[in-house]
């Protein structure tokens, strides 16, 4: 028979593996509650107030009307724009962990051409290291992390080898368009859950 210490103990490293796992900390939405795999956001920057929204949610778009589909923000704040969905982090958790690789789909239903372009993705430089959207990756690459700076604002990160990673910023180009890029300042993003109610809110205000 075992050492009943020795059960104990086992027991006990077992418990702390479990609680010091990576990624046990949960995202929050804009209510403070956990984000699910199972609903929807919206992903919108915060103003530097870290209170207010600073634009509407995502977009996607093209330029010059050909491939690759960019992803940016829409202008205005009152409009929380396409919805994602997280997934495929390396944990059992239910919520959507910080600091774990995760993927994030985007809920894009008009028929668009390229590439099946519903995936966040990194793509090659040009005036900015700009987000695009395509097919599902191999591997997750972005991860997302609580903002030192702002209650409820998270820093959502590209990290290609789950390390070294780079924060998402936007960046406005030439045309005035906001988009998702890596090289430009980063932003802290809140996490709105569900869908849009035209008929409600009239302020746009989080916390
Ligand atoms: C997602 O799962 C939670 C519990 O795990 C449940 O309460 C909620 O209704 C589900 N949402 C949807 C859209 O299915
Ligand atoms: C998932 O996590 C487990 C436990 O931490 C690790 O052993 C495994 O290599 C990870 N898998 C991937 C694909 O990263
Ligand atoms: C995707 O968007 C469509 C149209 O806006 C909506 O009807 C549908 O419920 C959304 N799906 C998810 C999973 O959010
Ligand atoms: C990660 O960053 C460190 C410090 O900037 C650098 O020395 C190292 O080469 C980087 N590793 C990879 C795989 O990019």
């Amino acid at each position: 028979m075992m050492n009943p210490m020795f059960c104990f103990l086992l027991t006990l490293t077992a418990v702390l593996a479990m609680t010091e796992g990576r990624g046990s900390t949960p995202v929050l939405d804009s209510d403070s509650k956990n984000v699910l795999s199972n609903e929807s956001y919206s992903i919108i920057p915060l103003k530097s107030n870290g209170v207010s929204y600073d634009s509407g949610g995502l977009t996607v778009f093209n330029r010059g009307g050909t491939c690759p589909i960019y992803i940016g923000v829409k202008a205005s704040e009152f409009n929380l724009g396409v919805t994602v969905r997280f997934s495929d982090w390396n944990s059992t958790d239910k919520y959507v962990p910080q600091l774990l690789n995760l993927n994030i789909k985007m809920n894009i239903t008009t028929p668009i051409k390229c590439l099946r372009p519903k995936y966040w993705a990194a793509g090659a430089r040009e005036e900015a290291w700009f987000l695009r959207a395509g097919i599902k990756p191999l591997k997750p690459k972005f991860q997302i992390k609580k903002s030192d700076v702002y209650m409820g604002g998270y820093y959502i990160s590209y990290c290609p080898a789950g390390f070294n990673c780079t924060r998402v910023g936007t960046f406005v180009n030439e045309d005035g368009v906001r988009h998702l890029a890596l090289n430009a300042t980063p932003a802290h993003f809140a996490f709105v859950r569900g869908v849009i109610k035209t008929s409600s809110k009239t302020t746009m205000s989080i916390g």
